[in-house]
C-alpha cells in the first residue's frame, strides 16, 4: 500500500476544508478589489537565485530547490515578493506607477513545523509599488484591517504592531555597531520569540556585537513611547514618518488597531522602512500577517530603485485564530435540487431536467444510486439540498414531477415546465 498521507507539512483539502479556503480567498479577493488592487499571478516554480540573500535570511535556507533536466537551478516559491519584483522589472518603462497589485499564491518553505507553521501555505499578498511616502503604508494597513473586520475580527481581537527599521538602524549606530552588520543583526533579532534571551545574545555576539552592545540593545527594546525615543535618538529618520502614519490612521478612524512596538523587526532582510505584523493584542500567536517597506529590493535585482510596500497574510494562522475564537463561519454545501429517478427508465429525463435547471443558474445534483426512495431522500437531506425532485412514472406520464421541500418536509406534484420556469427564483 502506498503512503496515503500528504507529503509532510503539505495539506490535503477535503471539500469541507476547501469551502473554508474558498471563503478566505473570497474575503481576500473582495477587499482587495474594493480597495482598487488588481490581481496578478506567477508560476510556483522560480529561479533559485531570486531567493539567495547575503544577510542570512532564514527563507534562503528553507528552499525546496532542485536542478531541472536542463541544468537550471529552480525553487518552489517560498514567498511572492521576489516574483512581484521580477514582474515589475519586466515592465518598469510601461507601468503607470504607483501600482496596486494583489495575489494569493501557494508558497513552500522547508520549515521546522510548529503551531501555525506548515511547509505549504497560501499567502495573500498586496503591494503598492511606486509610492514613496507613508500614505502607501496607510492604504496597506487599512486594507489589512478591513480584511480582518470582514472575517469578524475587531480591535478587541487583533492589533497591528508597527515599527520602522530605520529606528533600529539608528539604535545600532548609536551603539557603535558597524553598518555592514545591521542586516544580519536584524534577521537575528527577529528570532527573539523562537529562542531564549541567552541564545539570542549568543547569536548576536557571534555576528560581532559586544556584550555591552547586546545589553544596551535589550534596554532599547523595552521602550514603548515613540516620542521619548524621538528625544533620545535625535534626527533619526523614520520616527517623524511613523508618527505621521499613526496620525493618518487616527484620522481614518483606525487608531484602536495600531500600536508602536520597537521589537518588531520581521525576518526578511529587504525591508528598509516601516515593518509591521498583526497578532492578538497579547501576541499569543505567530504573526497572522507581516510586511513592510522594501525600497531597494528591485535595485538588488539590477533594476532602478522603486519604492514599494506590502504584506503577506497566510491562511494557516488566521484560520487557527478564528477557530480558537469560535468565529468560524458556518459553511455548508450549496445545493438547490437533488433529482431522484424512481428507476433506470427515468435517467434520461433526469439528465434533461438537470440540464434545464442548471441553465437557469440552479445548483443541481442527481442521485443515480437507484436506492429505495426513503434512503435516497435521506441522502438528499444529508447533502443539504433545498428541494428533492422525485421522478415517478405515473406523474411523468402527465409531464409532472414531485417536488419535496426538504425543510418543510412537504411534497407536491408540479408541471415540469412550471418547475423550470420557477427555477430562477428558487436558485
Ligand atoms: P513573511 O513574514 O515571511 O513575509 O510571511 C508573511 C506571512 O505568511 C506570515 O505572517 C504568515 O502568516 C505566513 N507564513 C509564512 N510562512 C509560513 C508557514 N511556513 N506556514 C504558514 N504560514 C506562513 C513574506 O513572505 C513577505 N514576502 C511579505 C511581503 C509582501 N512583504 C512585502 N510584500
Amino acid at each position: 500500500m502506498i503512503d496515503l498521507q500528504p507529503v509532510k507539512g503539505t495539506r490535503d483539502f477535503f471539500p469541507d476544508e476547501m469551502r473554508m479556503r474558498n471563503w478566505l480567498f473570497q474575503v481576500w479577493r473582495s477587499v482587495s478589489e474594493q480597495a482598487g488592487f488588481e490581481e496578478y499571478d506567477t508560476c510556483v516554480l522560480e529561479h533559485e537565485e531570486l531567493y539567495i540573500r547575503k544577510a542570512g535570511d532564514e527563507i534562503s535556507k528553507q528552499l525546496y530547490s532542485f536542478e531541472d533536466k536542463g541544468g537550471r537551478r529552480l525553487s518552489l516559491r517560498p514567498e511572492m515578493t521576489p516574483s512581484l519584483a521580477r514582474l515589475v522589472l519586466q515592465r518598469t518603462k510601461s507601468l503607470l506607477f504607483p501600482i496596486k497589485w494583489f495575489s494569493m499564491p501557494q508558497c513552500f518553505r522547508y520549515e521546522r513545523m510548529t503551531k501555525g507553521r506548515r511547509r505549504e501555505h497560501f499567502q495573500w499578498n498586496a503591494d503598492i509599488i511606486g509610492q514613496p511616502d507613508m500614505v502607501a503604508e496607510a492604504e496597506i494597513l487599512m486594507l489589512l484591517i478591513s480584511a480582518c473586520e470582514s472575517m469578524g475580527l475587531s480591535a478587541k481581537d487583533i492589533r497591528v504592531f508597527i515599527n520602522d527599521r530605520r529606528i533600529l538602524n539608528a539604535i545600532l549606530s548609536q551603539l557603535n555597531v558597524t553598518e555592514k552588520l545591521h542586516s544580519a543583526i536584524l534577521v537575528i533579532m527577529d528570532k527573539r520569540d523562537k529562542v531564549s534571551p541567552e541564545t539570542l545574545g549568543t547569536m548576536l555576539k557571534d555576528v560581532g556585537m559586544t556584550s555591552s552592545q547586546v545589553q544596551h540593545l535589550n534596554e532599547y527594546l523595552t521602550k514603548t513611547n515613540l516620542q521619548e525615543l524621538k528625544e533620545e535618538l535625535q534626527h533619526t529618520e523614520g520616527i517623524d514618518e511613523l508618527q505621521h502614519l499613526l496620525q493618518l490612521m487616527d484620522t481614518a478612524g483606525y487608531s484602536d488597531y495600531l500600536q508602536f512596538d520597537i521589537s518588531i523587526v520581521r525576518g526578511l532582510s529587504y525591508y528598509t522602512g516601516a515593518v509591521f505584523e498583526i497578532n492578538s493584542p497579547e501576541k499569543q500567536h505567530r504573526a497572522i500577517c507581516g510586511g513592510g517597506r522594501y525600497d531597494s529590493l528591485l535595485s538588488t535585482y539590477g533594476g532602478k530603485s522603486v519604492p514599494a510596500v506590502g504584506f503577506g497574510f497566510g491562511d494557516v494562522v488566521v484560520l487557527d485564530v478564528l477557530r480558537e475564537l469560535e468565529r468560524f463561519p458556518e459553511l455548508t454545501r450549496t445545493l438547490d435540487y437533488t433529482i431522484i429517478p424512481f428507476d433506470n427508465e427515468q435517467v434520461g429525463i433526469a439528465l434533461k431536467i438537470a440540464n434545464e435547471l442548471r441553465s437557469k443558474g440552479a445548483i443541481v445534483d442527481c442521485n443515480f444510486s437507484m436506492k429505495k426512495m426513503k434512503k435516497s431522500l435521506h441522502e438528499a437531506n444529508e447533502s443539504g439540498a433545498k428541494f428533492a425532485i422525485l421522478l415517478f412514472p405515473e406523474e411523468l406520464k402527465q409531464e409532472k414531477v414531485v417536488i419535496r421541500d426538504m425543510q418543510l418536509r412537504e411534497q407536491n406534484p408540479i408541471n415540469i415546465t412550471d418547475l423550470i420556469s420557477s427555477a430562477g427564483q428558487a436558485a
